[in-house]
């Protein structure tokens, strides 16, 4: 008995390769080439931690923060966010990661970017003493979206540099780039639709529900959270067997500018929110400043006095905002829509932007541009299947552990 279970462990929890077809993600659409469940599943710990907030648990919420609970690196490891937040997204200078480099130029350090900020709104410390719940728990949710957004950005960079050394089985170069796809999408099933078309489900709490979330409040810009699949499979097909650099690049970059999108986006809209009709709404500040954070350092890369100015407006001292700060963020984030390839018509309009004033104008665009269309043609190591919220590998795995314990003292 003990070996069967032994052995299915080691089927279970090793990830890798798929044993039988790969399991999807929440989109149902991208086929990875491997079996990255315990990866997607570090989103369930961001929607755990959630939970456990919302019924005032700080403490068991830091604990799932720093230890984990869904994520299994096998052999009985967690992946933990905490590690995600302080990861040297580089790898000792050997990954090239400007979404990653811009931050820890514009911010000083890995920790000051999300961990410092986060442990101190769990902690009720530094910055975020006696600040409301709502305030703590936008810090701590939002952020932690921005740290699985930029270790989205890390497996793309780790996936070029594989595919840059001919590391081109799907073991390797493709292995990091399914990677990255599982921490931006997830693979909880969605409570309401097919996990790609129409509203956003609420229940998936990763970067792609994220970004969904701003398409629907910028219903005539781009949506790209759609876009976004097609050109990670785009990536992934050209890291598998043969490496075509150009490719890969052109799916990382229209990556960059939609993690971008989403950040301006947000600051838009939040910015408008906190200045809240003349009645400050300090949540709001929150809201903005982590999601705006969630590409600023990557942005920053073409501006950074333009960054820095966004970001003393979202400062968290601020105890209120100005029409007027709402506005300038707007014409702040709209001066470098250019560099950044992005333009006026693919961020679009927030639909709740007041008639006749600032927001309600879009800025208009010398050229029109999209985004690369990526491909539809999906791997076929995938079932057909549905996507299904079984329990992970981890908690049968640590069945399995307390097993073996068993018999060992046994
Ligand atoms: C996961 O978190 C829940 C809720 O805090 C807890 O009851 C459970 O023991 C945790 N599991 C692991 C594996 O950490
Ligand atoms: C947070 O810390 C402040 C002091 O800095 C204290 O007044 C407040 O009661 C604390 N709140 C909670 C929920 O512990
Ligand atoms: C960067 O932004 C600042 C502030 O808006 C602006 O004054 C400056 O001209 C911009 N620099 C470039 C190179 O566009
Ligand atoms: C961009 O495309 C729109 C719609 O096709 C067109 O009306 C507009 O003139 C174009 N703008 C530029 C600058 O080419």
């Amino acid at each position: 008995m003990l070996f069967v279970l032994l052995a299915l462990e080691v089927s279970f929890a090793a990830a890798g390769p798929c044993t039988g077809a790969c399991p999807k993600l929440s989109d149902g659409l991208y086929c990875p080439v491997n079996d990255v469940t315990e990866h997607a599943d570090v989103n369930r710990d961001v929607k755990l931690i959630k939970e456990l907030l919302s019924a005032g648990d700080y403490a068991a919420a830091k604990d799932v923060y720093t230890s984990g609970n869904f994520s299994s690196k096998g052999l009985g490891e967690m992946r933990t966010l905490q590690d995600l937040a302080q990861k040297d997204m580089t790898s000792g200078g050997k990954y090239t990661n400007v979404f990653y480099s811009g931050a820890l130029a514009l911010y000083g350090s890995i920790n000051a970017v999300w961990h410092d900020p986060i442990i101190a709104c769990l902690d009720n410390a530094s910055f975020c003493a006696g600040k409301s719940d709502d305030f703590r728990q936008y810090i701590i949710n939002k952020g932690l979206i921005g740290v699985v957004t930029a270790y989205v950005t890390y497996e793309m960079g780790a996936a070029v540099w594989k595919a840059e050394q001919g590391q081109l089985e799907d073991t390797n170069a493709a292995y990091a780039w399914d990677e990255a796809a599982a921490f931006y999408v997830g693979n909880i099933a969605a409570v309401i639709g097919d996990g790609y078309t129409g509203s956003a489900p609420g229940n998936l709490y990763s970067p792609y529900e994220f970004n969904w979330k701003r398409d629907s409040d910028f219903p005539d810009g781009i949506s790209t959270h759609t876009e976004a699949i097609p050109l990670l499979n785009f990536g992934l097909m050209n890291v598998r067997g043969s490496y075509n650099a150009p490719n890969v690049q052109a799916a990382q970059l229209a990556m960059y500018k939609i993690l971008s999108i989403a950040a301006i986006r947000s600051a838009i809209k939040y910015g408008w929110k906190a200045y809240g009709d003349g009645s400050f709404q300090e949540k709001y500040l929150a809201e903005g400043w982590a999601y705006w954070r969630s590409a600023s350092g990557y942005i920053s890369t073409v501006n950074r006095t333009a960054v820095e100015q966004v970001d003393a407006i979202f400062d968290l001292s601020q105890t209120s905002f100005t029409a007027d700060a709402a506005c300038k963020v707007k014409n702040l984030v709209e001066s470098m829509y250019a560099d950044l390839g992005i333009t006026c018509a693919m961020v679009g309009k927030w639909k709740d932007a007041p008639t006749g004033g600032c927001l309600d104008s879009v800025c208009q665009d010398a050229v029109n541009m999209s985004l690369p269309d990526g491909s539809t043609t999906y791997a076929d190591t995938c079932e057909a299947k549905e996507i299904s919220n079984a329990p992970s590998a981890s908690s049968f795995a640590l069945l399995l552990v307390a097993a073996a314990g068993m018999v060992a003292l046994g």
